[in-house]
């Protein structure tokens, strides 16, 4: 009997070898959608450049990329936020995004040690904006020729994925590796915790399935990331960013009609089943859960969460671990508010009352998985705007 759940995502493959022909399935080709991960630090002519080529490899949510870079004198420049680039309804304080952009200037950072400069950084030169972003600058930064140290963090840069595989269910994560990860942070990146001990593993597992559960079936939240996805290598070239769909499975899925936008977007229907479950398997093969908190959650708190979590995730890579984040349980928006409070009783982590209390910045699962593929980015010089803007 074919079952409807031998017919989702894993054996979509089979389903269109037999209708439309191998051909398109595999010759798959995002070699533009990748190209910025193959040209940082080539030589762009200019040390900002140089150091922004690895910057725009930040991770970031819904990988959005919604940074905005104007190049000010000779040895300066203006970070901005892309109004357009904001997510709404997942994000609805901005907060994700603002970490994005922190991890943003880290790289930025560890870049030009690299090349003998030290930044001084401004963030927030105009003030903090709340309760949303508004056109005001993120951070002034100046390059000064005063070699730094360099960060040995630096060296993983190029090989740092969000991973969104299942993870080996035969190698646990041992605390010393744990504790490795907590190395990397500096004081004013956030704290990390972590546990990886089966009962409490078990009870985030819950947590994190049922955040998501309310993201899919918030319409709103769901829609968010729908029109984001790009299903297929011409969409994904077409467009670097946003959620990316691709491989010999989500091809013959498209390819048969049965993987589209409308169709994700439908509850009930195959392709909206396949990303719930495809989204749990990676839940439930967890093998141990990190979350990192801050102090406070100002806007520098965020940058400087922004910091930390890819400090986090290039430790990881430099130990051989995986690490994705499970945001929803996080957010801010109204469908979430039960889950919320519950995760920050979880971690013990103050439940923000206002926008300038402690909270959980990120959450994350570790264990170990083949490295994916390198998501896709835009290249630099579509994000740079013009010096009189
Ligand atoms: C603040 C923030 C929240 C994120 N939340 C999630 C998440 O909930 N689930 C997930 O799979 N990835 C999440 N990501 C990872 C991004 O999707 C990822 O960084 C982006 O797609 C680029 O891919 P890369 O990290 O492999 O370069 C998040 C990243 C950031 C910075």
């Amino acid at each position: 009997m074919v079952t409807r759940r031998a017919i989702l995502w894993s054996g979509a493959g089979a389903v269109v070898l037999t209708g439309a022909g191998l051909a398109p399935l595999l010759h798959s080709d995002l070699s533009k959608a990748r190209a910025p991960w193959r040209v940082a630090g080539t030589g762009f002519g200019d040390k900002r450049l140089d150091a922004l080529s690895y910057a725009v490899l930040a991770p970031n949510p819904h990988n959005r990329q919604p940074w905005l870079i104007r190049l000010d004198g000779d040895d300066a420049l203006t970070l901005y936020c892309d109004p357009e680039r904001l997510l709404r309804d997942t994000d609805p304080q901005d907060r994700q995004i603002v970490i994005g952009l922190g991890a943003f200037l880290e790289l930025m950072r560890q870049a030009s040690a690299q090349q003998g400069y030290a930044l001084e950084t401004d963030f927030f030169p105009e003030g903090e904006p709340y309760p949303r972003l508004d056109g005001r600058p993120i951070a002034t930064v100046r390059f000064v020729e005063d070699p730094p140290e360099k960060d040995p963090l630096f060296a993983h840069v190029l090989a740092r994925r969000t991973s969104r595989t299942r993870f080996d269910q035969a190698r646990p994560v041992t605390a010393e590796t744990l504790n490795a990860l907590d190395q990397a942070l500096r004081p004013d990146d956030g704290e990390f915790e972590w546990v990886n001990d089966a009962e409490n593993i078990t009870a985030l597992k819950a947590i994190c399935r049922e955040a998501w559960r309310i993201e899919v079936e918030t319409a709103a939240t769901r829609h968010e990331s729908v029109i984001l996805t790009r299903i297929g290598d011409d969409e994904i070239n077409a467009d670097p960013d946003g959620i990316s769909l691709s491989g010999p499975a989500m091809e013959a899925a498209r390819l048969i009609g049965m993987l589209t936008r409308e169709k994700m977007d439908e509850v009930g229907s195959i392709a909206y089943q396949s990303t719930i479950d495809f989204y749990n398997g990676n839940i439930d093969t967890s093998m141990a859960f990190g979350w990192l908190s801050t102090a406070g959650n100002s806007r520098t708190n965020q940058l400087r969460a922004g910091a930390g979590w890819v400090r986090l995730q290039l430790a990881a890579t430099g130990l051989g671990l995986a690490m994705q984040p499970f945001s929803q349980a996080l957010q801010e928006f109204p469908e979430m508010a039960e889950i919320y409070e519950e995760i920050h009783d979880f971690t013990g982590v103050e439940t923000p009352r206002t926008a300038l209390a402690g909270r959980l910045q990120g959450l994350f699962r570790f264990g170990y998985a083949k490295p994916g593929p390198a998501a896709p980015r835009w290249p630099l010089e579509t994000r740079l705007i013009a010096a009189d803007a």
